[in-house]
């Protein structure tokens, strides 16, 4: 049986709702180096990270956040150890199996992007049941970038563009940005207002590379495992102290 809570923490007193990211996303980075210090094994770290992602998860949907993305696993990740990569595929299939009532019990909305053609065919079976059973599910759109890569998924709309305009179906001066972002798996999600990277390197990894066009960037040392409701709440306070211009004056 799933407990639900009885106490939703409100919005810490400093935020202004009217001004929350509507869409947050997140490098969940610095699980092996967190458990690097704990004198643990790397795959530790991801265990952990799941807990982290599952407190900012429900920190949203407390604190009215609409969208929720995270970074599991990017379409350079394959390069790692093998021993990791299967550790990471079984964790994501064994997560989604775990936590999917519990999820539709919170009214989440899962989303998978990526190249999910690519992954173990039982993981791709969660995935499809996960999405199909929350797909009218309104509380938080929560997606979920496993095999994703910013630049695969700019090739892959290209080439769903151009077999419609080989098919005689579409003519290219109807290509537009519009257009173009309908064929992106994120065709459904508004842009990122806010990305969050955690373990402090400055680079987006091949993350929404289109999306992330005028997302505010904020980056802390804290590593993924430990990035908790009071770090989230710092991200969140200076993001309302910035000031989107979008190209504007
Ligand atoms: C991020 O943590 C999780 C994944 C990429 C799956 P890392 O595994 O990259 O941790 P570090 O960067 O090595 O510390
Ligand atoms: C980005 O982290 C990918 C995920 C968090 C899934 P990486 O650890 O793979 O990124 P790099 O190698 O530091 O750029
Ligand atoms: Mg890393």
């Amino acid at each position: 049986m799933t407990v639900k809570p009885t106490l939703l923490q409100d919005l810490p007193a400093d935020l202004e709702r009217e001004r929350l990211p509507r869409h947050v996303a997140v490098i969940m980075d610095g699980n092996g180096r967190w458990a690097q210090q704990q004198g643990l094994p790397r795959i530790m770290g991801h265990r952990r990270g799941v807990d982290a992602l599952k407190g900012i998860l429900r920190c949203c949907k407390d604190w009215g956040v609409q969208a929720l993305t995270a970074y599991a696993f990017s379409t350079e990740n394959w390069g790692r150890p093998i021993e990791e990569v299967d550790f990471l595929m079984t964790l994501f299939e064994r997560v989604l199996r775990r936590e999917l009532q519990e999820m539709k019990a919170e009214d989440v909305q899962i989303r998978f992007v990526g190249n999910l053609a690519a992954l173990p065919r039982s993981l791709q079976t969660e995935i499809e049941r996960s999405m199909s059973e929350t797909r009218y599910n309104q509380g938080i759109q929560f997606t979920i970038a496993t095999n994703y890569g910013g630049r695969q998924e700019i090739v892959q709309a290209c080439r769903a563009i151009a077999t419609q305009v080989k098919q005689g179906l579409l003519d290219p001066d109807q290509i537009d940005e519009a257009l173009f972002e309908r064929h992106l798996y994120t065709a459904e999600i508004s842009d990122p207002d806010l990305l969050i990277r955690t373990s402090g390197e400055m680079r987006i990894s091949n993350f929404l590379l289109w999306q992330m066009a005028y997302a505010e960037l904020y980056i802390t040392e804290t590593h993924w495992p430990d990035f908790d409701r009071s770090a989230f709440h710092q991200a969140l306070a200076a993001y309302q102290q910035r000031h989107r211009r979008f190209g504007k004056v």
